[in-house]
């Protein structure tokens, strides 16, 4: 017997031997398609290779690809569990050729794996192709010599394979494999074709054609293969069994859910240990895919899928939550097929874990309410619309999980009722949102947010991912499409793009339409708190509601903004370190140039402080470990130490971001002991993927805010690095100016300084000598500073440069020189401001006074005031270009 592992990498190994690139899974959450909720086949992938759009360097390639049917158009979830082979999860195996090898080659291939390589006996297979193709018919005629009644010809949409409403299509032709008379059924084409006996196993699509739109299908480039063959199915037929839960893996997970529940798994209890055993690699695959529960779009599917299991865990009477607890046994099953699980354990487990602890207090009391409210019901019977939305609205039960409830009792739930009352409560929350007083101008999102709904963001997993336009708004009112120039807003199903909170700025990029439409994002809001706006401009080409458009975010610009808030979570714990938990974020702006954090701290932060706050939050740069992110609730998140705003409004379930681990202590590296991360805070914003993308931190800034509030600003990364790198080139620019190297700057700068403050003193010493100099060279005629003014003698002079604190000494020297007379000098400063200060010696002091010529001098120099005794008075004033006329008023008052 051949185990599931191996055949997946048998049939890798078979397609690689043959020329095909082994290519891995793409995530479920396609990044390529706006419509799928999530990946549903092997060649979604693919989609635009197929199409031309896009090229890879190989043209043939061979996958096993993770599939999601929950949720969207194609849905399993009702009948997993009660049948053989449906599966919420499955691994779609699949070669494909892109304008390779067509029809004959495909065919043969598959022929010689399934009856070579497998050994699947040639006569227990059966072959469908469409009606029309005789090429295919032709093919498979010569290879296997089928009489034409095992070469069924079908004209149904069974056979001609189409992704969706749009993209790749084309005929298929299918392998059915036998199961032998013992099982009821028909084959294909028959009126009991849906029996269990004849099952498909391998579906060879020729691609042909691009459904354009619903209407209009043109031809691909070249014609291309898509193959796809269920792994589960494939290994339930080469183990002999016809049930997808008998194959080996699923042997084991069951055993697992049996061990720890103690419940066997037959009769009534077989389907609930199935539907665990499934679900739990569908909500495994989801979350290590980005996927979390949310109360809308997928994150409301996963919880459907969790939800439903724990209900079947419940009836197998599991007292403790169950699901985390089989985690391990998936990984041993499927860990080395899919990497991203292991990578993803500590999420998986926690956030089932989490999950199933708060659902259970509601499950049990809503099994209650749904036990009493369907006590009269049987077979047949319709359980009540409203109780079905109580349970939905108060007990969180999604419907299917009521449905799946009553579903072994016969009774269906009445749907109408159920949608009527999700109406009405919605309008009640239409009429609360407009008795809100919100301003008009922002009504227009009442409306889009209730007709559209929230938007799914992508953007914690991808910069670039493609989305339906669900609104266009343009100057505040929603319109049909949009043209070149128009300033307007879209918004879509689902986006990468990040809209502004938390302190991290909007994203902008650009939004491409059919036909060259180009839309630039020069900024993403949120409003009413889950729709994601987007503005721009349209720069070419036209847009529509209802297309669909791809969407690419500015890389550098999403990349430098991530390492700036993890750096802002780093700074803060460094700062709680060095300053004192008191420090509490008051404020923050997280944007692709710079960071800027604001925390209640009472006084500035000194030198060595911020030394030390830099230092230590690069230690954690340079550690380089994975930024973890989990959701917890927020009682736990808060319980193991995580960071959170004060006053900010957090739901049940939480972001937290932690990073590194507290140096010298590896062993308490993040991932293994994420509660004891160095920095741990709710946070729903984007981080850098290591610590070391963060390249380095620098402050550049440290500045008061508010009261009590301080301010520090950083640069990272390549901003930092520049930073650095012009502060060095100043340095160098310095070093060359003083004819030194960087490293003497310091000591040429002291002692330049040491130097200035004696020539300082020196000139200022000659100035007052010059001064008084001057008034000697009155003696000698021409330019004497001393002249006689009706019978006072007067000596005044100008001086420029003067340190006004000199006058006084001046004024003195002054006094002596004249004997007896009055002295006036003006000394006009470096900024041309002026100080005046006369003197009037002895024997004239009870005819003129110092103080009133001195506020003559005063006035003319644009001052006022000026104070002193009778012998000597001082004053200043603004105008230093008036001291000459200074001089003339006061010789003006004494001739008077
Ligand atoms: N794309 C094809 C399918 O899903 C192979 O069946």
């Amino acid at each position: 017997m051949t185990g599931v592992n191996e055949i997946r990498s048998a049939f890798l190994e078979y397609f690689g031997k043959n020329g095909h690139a082994i290519v891995p899974s793409s995530p479920l959450v396609p990044r390529n398609d706006p419509t799928l909720m999530f990946t549903n086949a092997g060649m979604v992938q693919f989609k635009n290779v197929f199409t031309g759009h896009e090229t890879r360097d190989y043209v043939r390639a061979v996958t096993s690809q993770k599939c999601v049917r929950a949720g969207g158009k194609h849905n399993d979830l009702d009948n997993v569990g009660y049948t053989a082979r449906h599966h919420t999860f499955f691994e779609m195996l699949g070669n494909f050729s892109f304008g390779d090898y067509f029809k004959d080659v495909a065919i043969e291939l598959a022929w010689n794996l399934i009856t070579k390589e497998f050994g699947l006996d040639p006569k227990r297979l059966l072959i469908t192709v469409y009606k029309e193709d005789d090429q295919a018919f032709d093919i498979w005629k010569k290879l296997t010599g089928f009489p034409d009644e095992r070469i069924i010809r079908i004209g149904t949409s069974d056979n001609f394979w189409q992704m969706g409403d749009t993209g790749p299509c084309g005929p298929c032709s299918e392998i059915f494999f036998d199961h032998g008379e013992h099982i009821p059924g028909g084959p294909p084409g028959s009126p009991d074709e849906d029996g269990d006996r004849f099952i498909e196993i391998w579906n060879l699509v020729f691609m042909q054609y691009e459904q354009v739109t619903p209407g209009e299908r043109v031809d691909l480039p070249r014609p291309s293969i898509d193959t796809g063959m269920g792994l589960e199915r494939i290994a339930a037929v080469l183990q002999g069994t016809h049930d997808n839960y008998e194959t080996d893996l699923f042997r084991a997970l069951i055993a697992a859910s049996v061990d720890l529940t103690n419940v066997e798994a037959t009769g009534e209890h077989k389907a609930s240990h199935r539907v665990i055993a499934d679900h739990l690699r569908a909500v495994s695959f989801l979350i290590a895919d980005g996927v979390l529960p949310a109360n809308d779009g997928r994150g409301y599917v996963l919880r459907r899928i969790m939800r439903r299991a724990m209900r079947h865990a419940h009836l197998l009477g599991a007292t403790e939550p169950l699901m985390h607890r089989l985690v391990p046994a998936l990984m041993r099953q499927m860990a080395e097929a899919y990497p991203e699980l292991s990578r993803a354990n500590a999420l998986i487990t926690e956030t089932l874990k989490l999950e199933e602890t708060k659902f259970r207090t509601t499950l049990i009391k809503g099994l209650g309410l749904l036990s009493e409210a369907s006590s009269d019901l049987g077979k047949g019977d319709v359980f009540s619309g409203d109780v079905a939305f109580k349970l939905y609205d108060t007990y969180g039960f999604p419907l299917d999980l009521t449905e799946d409830a009553l579903r072994t009792r016969g009774i269906a739930v009445d749907h109408a009722a159920f949608n009527a009352a999700m109406e009405q409560q919605k309008a009640e929350a239409r009429k609360a949102w407009k008795g809100s007083g919100e301003a008009a101008t922002e009504t227009v999102w009442f409306e889009v947010r209730d007709k559209v709904g929230a938007t799914e963001f992508l953007g914690y997993d991808t910069e670039a991912a493609e989305g339906e336009i669900l609104s266009l708004i343009k100057d505040g009112k929603p319109v049909k499409t949009l043209k070149a120039g128009d300033e307007a807003q879209i918004i879509l199903n689902q986006t990468p793009f990040y809209g502004e909170s938390g302190g991290q700025v909007g994203d902008t990029g650009v939004i491409r339409g059919p036909k060259g439409a180009v839309f630039r994002v020069t900024d993403t809001q949120k409003r009413l708190s889950d729709l994601f706006v987007h503005f721009g401009t349209v720069e070419s080409g036209a847009f529509k509601t209802g297309e669909p458009v791809s969407l690419e975010v500015d890389h550098a610009r999403r990349t430098a903004t991530r390492a700036n808030h993890s750096a802002t979570h780093l700074l803060h714990e460094a700062l709680r370190q060095v300053l004192g938990t008191h420090v509490a974020q008051k404020g923050s702006l997280v944007a692709p140039e710079r960071l800027r954090f604001d925390f209640s701290h009472p006084k500035p932060m000194t030198a060595d402080e911020i030394r030390e706050v830099e230092r230590r939050a690069n230690e954690i740069v340079v550690q380089n470990v994975p930024v973890e992110t989990r959701l917890m609730a927020l009682d736990d998140a808060m319980e193991s130490g995580a960071m959170a705003l004060f006053g900010e409004k957090y739901g049940d379930e939480v972001r937290v971001v932690s990073m590194g681990y507290t140096p010298g202590d590896a062993s308490e590296s993040v991932g293994k002991k994420a509660n004891k991360a160095w920095s741990v805070e709710l946070c729903g914003g984007t981080h850098a993927k290591r610590t070391g993308d963060i390249g380095l931190i620098k402050v550049v800034g440290e500045s008061a805010s508010a009261a009590g509030v301080r301010r520090i600003e950083a640069l990272t990364s390549d901003g930092a690095r520049a930073y650095l790198a012009s502060q060095d080139e100043r340095l160098r620019e310095a070093a060359a100016m003083l004819r030194t190297r960087p490293e003497e700057v310091l000591d040429r700068v002291r002692a330049l300084l040491e130097e200035k403050k004696q020539l300082e003193r020196q000139l200022s010493d000659a100035k007052r000598q010059a001064a008084l100099g001057g008034s000697g060279a009155s003696d000698t005629g021409s330019g004497s500073a001393v002249r006689t003014v009706g019978d006072v003698k007067l000596l005044a002079r100008t001086v420029e440069g003067l340190n006004p604190k000199d006058l006084r000494g001046l004024i003195d020297d002054g006094k002596k020189q004249v004997g007896s007379g009055v002295v006036a000098v003006v000394g006009v400063t470096e900024d041309g401001k002026a100080g005046i200060a006369v003197g009037v010696t002895g024997d004239l002091t009870d005819t003129y006074s110092a103080v009133d010529l001195v506020r003559v001098g005063a006035e003319a120099l644009g001052g006022k005031g000026g104070g002193g005794r009778p012998d000597m008075a001082q004053a200043g004033g603004p105008d230093g270009s008036k001291a000459a006329d200074a001089i003339k008023a006061i010789e003006a008052r004494l001739a008077g």
